[in-house]
């Protein structure tokens, strides 16, 4: 027990004279971006400057030192392009120019400026799968079947005068709309208004490079590259078997990852990415932990992977949110242990347990009833602890929560809507479509950021009404009141960053999955140079034994006062380390 004190001592000590141990990253050879954590923001919900109920540009400039505090090399921010915003963003109008509703282009330079003069790298979103039904490209495609752009778009005509294929969009419908215009159907993956483009036409891709290369020369430090594994489409379009009760199929498990994707992505990296001091972080549903030395290897076309296993647990391949299925902690530990070892020799892994798509992660890999509070700080340990870049998503820093509204018309999500009409076609009550809804909804992690116990949460200036209400628990969650309390969140975020500048172990050394049976316990090791830290977390709601060889290892940090040496509370973690 006293040594324990004495460490947490030295511990606080170190934090606040800035870490007397901290070495220079670059002794081991490893990259900026794989020495700090990310922070990712959605700019619609992290801070409102001009009072429209919307975040802008200059929210995130205004609050860089904020994120500064937590260390972060680069701030990942999700689509500010111009965008009819159907999809947040994600349905980009523009590639090369800013949504007014964000800022301008001179407010995105300032915050490329500000953020550089803290040492932080600005990440852009490419979206380069689909663009908006409004970009200029699209509006030319769809005039006639004889337009210069004519091929820069999925076009077939209609079968027996229906869809070309039973594919379902993941939003929900076909995948197929109909333009009276061209007489043709066109392929959207995600919303109709998201229409997919012809990444076998030269010039398109040409196209999408010139707009990387556009964002590369303003000095922007990296790009997150969205809905990657979809580009390449079957050589043939055939149905597929029905996974829903109105005989349609979900396209992911027809388009995903197609042979010969690789070669596109080869051609990306060389022609945008080669030689520049920036990272690649591809997301990629459908690509498995297996296949991630491939993509992210010596040789690869990435330098990170967004693989869905661990966050997908509750679904099949076709993420239906109304046939959720069971899961165990050792599946979690399995699939994130599985990503780890396939990039162990060759590759690295970006750590992500949220982002916007995803529940918030204290309402989703815990036991029902799990105290929020102490289950972000035990997440928090996995994440600040594994091998790889983790990547925080606003809020999670906060242990923000899921939302629960009643009412599908309260959800501005498109995903929401679109689960929520198939799980009425699949024949559940209205009551049990919006329980899948509540749990999986995107909105969850959209509610805008809680900065202070203020109106809207200190996100909008008072009586403006915000673009998604704002969560509730806000007097309780919020950055000024977690500011002031040693033991909040946001503090115990603090410490493991902290402790990742002062262990070197934790960013260079290898991982090894320890007690992988335990369905209570998630522990690893890291090692490198001699010294080998112990990640010990228990994902339960009951007290757990510490492992006899663990227990009288030097206890370096732990989640929740330790009353008790031989034993982990529910929910609290520990690091220990042995010499
Ligand atoms: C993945 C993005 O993360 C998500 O928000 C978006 O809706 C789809 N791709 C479509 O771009």
């Amino acid at each position: 027990m006293k040594k324990f004190f004495a460490i947490l001592f030295l511990f606080t000590f170190l934090s606040s004279t800035g870490f007397a141990g901290e070495k220079d990253m670059k002794e081991n050879n490893l990259k900026w971006w794989q020495c700090k954590p990310v922070y990712q923001v959605y700019p619609k919900s992290f801070f409102d400057t001009d009072g429209t109920g919307s975040g802008d540009i200059n929210g995130i400039t205004s609050k860089l030192d904020y994120l500064k505090s937590l260390d972060v090399g680069a701030i990942w921010i999700t689509p500010v392009y111009p965008s009819p915003m159907v999809d947040n963003g994600y349905d980009i109008a523009d590639y090369t120019g800013i949504n007014e509703s964000f800022g301008s282009m001179d407010d995105f330079d300032k915050l490329l400026a500000e953020a550089k003069k803290r040492d932080i790298k600005i990440v852009m979103d490419l979206v380069f799968n689909h663009t908006s039904d409004k970009h200029e490209w699209f509006l030319e495609s769809k005039k006639n079947t004889k337009n210069p752009k004519a091929d820069w778009y999925i076009w077939r005509d209609a079968k027996d005068g229906k869809e070309p294929t039973n594919w379902r969009a993941i939003f929900g419908g076909s995948a197929w709309t109909w333009c009276e215009e061209r007489k043709q159907y066109y392929l959207h993956t995600f919303a109709k208004e998201q229409p997919d483009l012809n990444w076998n036409n030269p010039d398109v891709r040409r196209a999408l490079y010139d707009a990387a290369n556009f964002w590369l020369s303003k000095g922007v430090g990296g790009f997150r590259i969205d809905a990657i594994t979809y580009i390449k489409k079957p050589r043939t379009f055939t149905d597929g078997k029905p996974d829903g009760k109105d005989g349609t199929v979900n396209i992911h498990t027809m388009t995903a990852n197609q042979p010969g994707i690789l070669d596109f992505l080869r051609e990306f990296k060389h022609r945008v990415f080669d030689g520049k001091d920036i990272f690649t972080v591809g997301e990629a549903n459908g690509v498995s932990a297996r296949e991630l030395p491939e993509w992210v290897g010596k040789d690869g076309v990435f330098d990170m992977l967004f693989e869905f296993s661990h966050v997908d647990l509750p679904f099949d391949a076709a993420e239906i949110w109304c046939y959720p299925k069971e899961w165990k902690l050792t599946d979690l530990k399995r699939a994130l242990s599985n990503s780890q070892k396939a990039t162990r020799d060759n590759g690295w892994y970006p750590i992500f347990f949220e982002n916007h798509d995803q529940p918030r992660s204290v309402n989703h890999f815990f036991p029902e009833g799990a105290d929020p509070k102490k289950a972000a700080k035990a997440l928090a340990t996995v994440l600040m602890t594994m091998r790889g870049t983790p990547f925080i998503y606003q809020g999670q820093e906060l242990g923000m929560t899921n939302v629960s509204w009643n009412d599908i018309e309260k959800y501005n999500d498109i995903s929401s809507h679109g689960q929520y009409e198939f799980a009425i076609k699949e024949g559940f009550s209205p009551d049990d479509a919006m329980k899948f809804v509540r749990y999986f909804s995107r909105d969850n992690a959209r509610t805008p950021m809680q900065w202070n116990d203020e109106a809207n949460a200190g996100f909008s200036p008072e009586g403006v009404k915000t673009w998604l209400p704002v969560n509730e628990n806000y007097k309780t969650i919020n950055a000024e009141a977690e500011e002031k309390d040693s033991d909040s969140v946001l503090a115990f975020y603090r410490k493991l960053g902290a402790l990742r500048r002062a262990h070197e172990t934790l960013i260079a050394g290898d991982y090894k999955e320890i007690f992988s049976d335990s369905e209570e316990i998630f522990a690893f090791e890291r090692s490198f140079n001699g010294e080998t830290l112990t990640t010990l977390v228990n994902f339960s709601l009951k007290p757990v034994k510490v492992p006899a060889e663990i227990v009288n290892k030097n206890l370096v940090l732990s989640s929740e006062k330790v009353f008790d040496d031989s034993e982990l509370q529910p929910l609290e973690a520990r690091i220990y380390k042995i010499k």
